[in-house]
């Protein structure tokens, strides 16, 4: 699955490693972006069970997409792609 509009010029994918998968996605993109883009809508879980976390704002605003990449917490929103990163919950 890709959610990306078809017909825009981006540069070659990279491959990232996203909730236990690989995850094509583009440099200049954001890890949020990327990771809407190919279906994993679930950053995390809320205080609500029912609700769980997503990006939101995608402005670095409301939080709601904290992850780590490569081990360090970040905004993924505010994250962009490079090739091999390693994307986990927060
Ligand atoms: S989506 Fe709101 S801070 Fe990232």
């Amino acid at each position: 699955m890709d959610l990306r509009i078809a017909g825009i010029a981006r540069p070659p994918p990279v491959t990232i490693a996203a909730f236990g998968r690989d995850i094509q996605a583009h440099p200049g993109e954001s890890v949020a972006a990327a990771l809407i883009a190919a279906g994993q809508w679930r950053f995390g879980e809320g205080e609500d069970p029912a609700r769980p976390r997503t990006a939101f704002c995608m402005m670095g605003v409301c939080q709601q997409c904290l992850l780590r990449v490569d081990g360090r917490l970040v905004q993924a929103c505010l994250t962009p792609i490079v090739a091999g990163q390693v994307v986990t919950p927060a």
